[in-house]
């Protein structure tokens, strides 16, 4: 599919439902190796002066190997009559199986990184900020009990959006 470059403050978007609810396949990698998960927790806004998203990873998933070692990852958001076709990207490790082969969906190398082809919104993002969560900084100590019982804290990543690119219908 065709994309153009917007201005990312050109975007007209709900950051509260376009992760969690239309969900976003996090990518990756090179054309020689490359992997995408999906992923509904993130935001993006302003930071140190510049567009910024972030995503939170859990350590186990094998799109983190590619996020830590790499200098981009791209976010692309699609809908939320597009969940069944993406359900290999949630369910499946790229350790096991070729996700895109599973979909049919097709990566899309450029601007040196990679994205799924048919997202409606794709930001390029350069890393610049990579932690794992400290269980000691957890101000309610309810949230480290209901989401870390296997203490597989997230991984938090920050990127400067570089580009927005938008689908052309
Ligand atoms: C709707 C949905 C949202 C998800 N959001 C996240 C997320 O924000 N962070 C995360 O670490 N895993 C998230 N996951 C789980 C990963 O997408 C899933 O474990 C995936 O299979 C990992 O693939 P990988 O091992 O190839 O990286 C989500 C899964 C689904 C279905």
């Amino acid at each position: 599919m065709k994309y153009c470059e917007k201005a990312p403050e050109s975007i007209r978007e709900n950051l509260f439902t376009m992760y969690d609810r239309d969900w976003a396949i996090l990518s990756a990698g090179t054309e020689q190796s490359f992997n995408s998960m999906t992923v509904s927790w993130g935001g993006a806004g302003t930071l140190w002066g510049k567009p910024a998203a972030t995503v939170y990873v859990r350590p186990q998933r094998y799109t983190l190997e590619f996020l830590r070692r790499e200098p981009l990852f791209t976010l692309g958001f699609f809908t939320p009559e597009e969940h069944g076709v993406l359900a290999p990207f949630g369910s499946k490790s790229g350790r096991d199986c070729d996700k895109y082969a599973l979909s049919g969906i097709q990566p899309v190398f450029a601007h040196d990184t990679v994205f799924p082809d048919g997202a409606r919104l794709v930001l390029i993002c350069r890393k610049q900020y990579q932690q794992q969560m400290d269980p000691a900084c957890f101000l309610d100590p309810s949230l480290d009990k209901t989401w870390y019982g296997a203490k597989d804290y997230h991984w938090m990543l920050i990127g400067e959006v570089q580009k927005v690119l938008v689908r052309e219908e």
